[in-house]
């Protein structure tokens, strides 16, 4: 087989209602649906090359030699597309993140979403966009929902077929920007992988996921609508149950910081005084502030000025995984 490449970019995603269990580890299948929008500024951008002289997986992240654990995970879900394409070649993987990874700015979701497009395509395979949304989750579970555009929602489903996200509405659908209010940039001390293993120790966690698909059904609704009253509230209310679950399981998961706190109020304040924003946390310590495009100059400087945050990083809806020419060195 000659040697055969492809180069894969994707955003990460934040979700609004989250994914916090499975019910089925070994690929993903989670307890409930989730919906997200993927983060257009910020991106994994992922080459794989498929040579049947290599050793081993060889896996370059941000220019270092990775092994261990990490290179482990890769060739896991490697072995996966060489099972689906019957090859056995092993792969050189390069793979760069304009973005912290670790800190709450879902860098397993654009790494497996960019890892499934290229690898599947270097392997000759030409997945449909559900098919790829599966490969990606089995690598990270939110990585399937960065495999559609814009605003997607993840169907839990009840099986490997049927658990796949699709595009609920366009990025251009909504002027909504993120501002991500960055209070740490350090790799949070426990991943989500191993959250997810503790959610069923928290006695929240039934109450969490047998009323998430109504708060589903409202996002999905309030996007659809632009409702944004209706959006925050139950946006922040699932964020909110979903880290009342971690701080409740067994051993207990905290990755708020105090800054993380003072944001959360100063938030809710802004809203009760009537600017529109919202907040939204994932497992780390970073806080995502969603408000529309005219609100963002003022809620972007008055982050900014709240003790604690180190800087203010803004992401618009973003786009699908694509395939890019390896020629091109930027991200868009
Ligand atoms: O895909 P994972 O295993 O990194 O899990 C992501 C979990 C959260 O980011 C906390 C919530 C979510 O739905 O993205």
């Amino acid at each position: 087989m000659p040697i055969r490449g492809a180069t894969a970019i994707s955003c990460p995603n934040i979700a609004f209602i989250k994914y916090w269990g499975n019910r089925n580890e070994k690929i993903n299948l989670p307890e409930n649906g989730s919906i997200s929008m993927n983060l257009a500024e910020l991106y994994t951008r992922t080459s794989v090359e498929f040579d049947l002289s290599l050793p081993a997986d060889h896996l370059s992240i941000n220019g270092k030699l990775a092994s261990g654990p990490i290179l482990k995970r890769v060739s896991d879900f490697l072995d996966n597309v060489r099972r689906l394409a019957d090859i056995s070649a092993y792969a050189s993987v390069t793979s760069e993140n304009n973005f912290p990874a670790g800190a709450g700015i879902a860098s397993s979701a654009s790494a497996f979403a960019a890892l499934a497009l290229s690898a599947s395509t270097a392997a000759g395979l030409q997945l449909s966009e559900p098919e790829l949304s599966r490969l990606a989750r089995i690598g990270s579970g939110s990585a399937c929902r960065s495999v559609p555009g814009g605003f997607a929602e993840w169907y839990a489903g009840e099986s490997d077929e049927s658990s796949y996200a699709v595009t609920i509405a366009p990025p251009d659908h909504w002027n909504l920007v993120d501002c991500i209010a960055v209070v740490s940039e350090s790799h949070k001390p426990v991943g989500s992988a191993d959250g997810h293993t503790l959610a069923r120790t928290s006695p929240f966690q039934e109450a969490r996921v047998t009323t998430a698909p109504g708060r589903i059904d409202r996002c999905r609704n309030a996007i659809l609508a632009r409702d944004f009253e209706a959006f925050a509230e139950v946006t922040e209310l699932d964020s909110n149950m979903m880290h009342a679950v971690m701080m409740t399981s067994k051993p207990a998961l905290l990755y708020w910081l105090p800054a993380t706190l003072t944001v959360m109020q100063v938030v809710a304040a802004w809203r009760r005084k009537g600017i529109p924003a919202f907040y939204t946390i994932d497992a780390g310590p970073n806080v995502h502030v969603f408000c529309e495009e005219n609100d963002a100059p003022t809620i972007f400087r008055r982050l900014t000025e709240i003790p604690g945050v180190s800087r203010v990083i803004i992401a618009h809806p973003g786009p699908a995984a694509s395939l890019i020419d390896p020629a091109c060195k930027e991200g868009g």
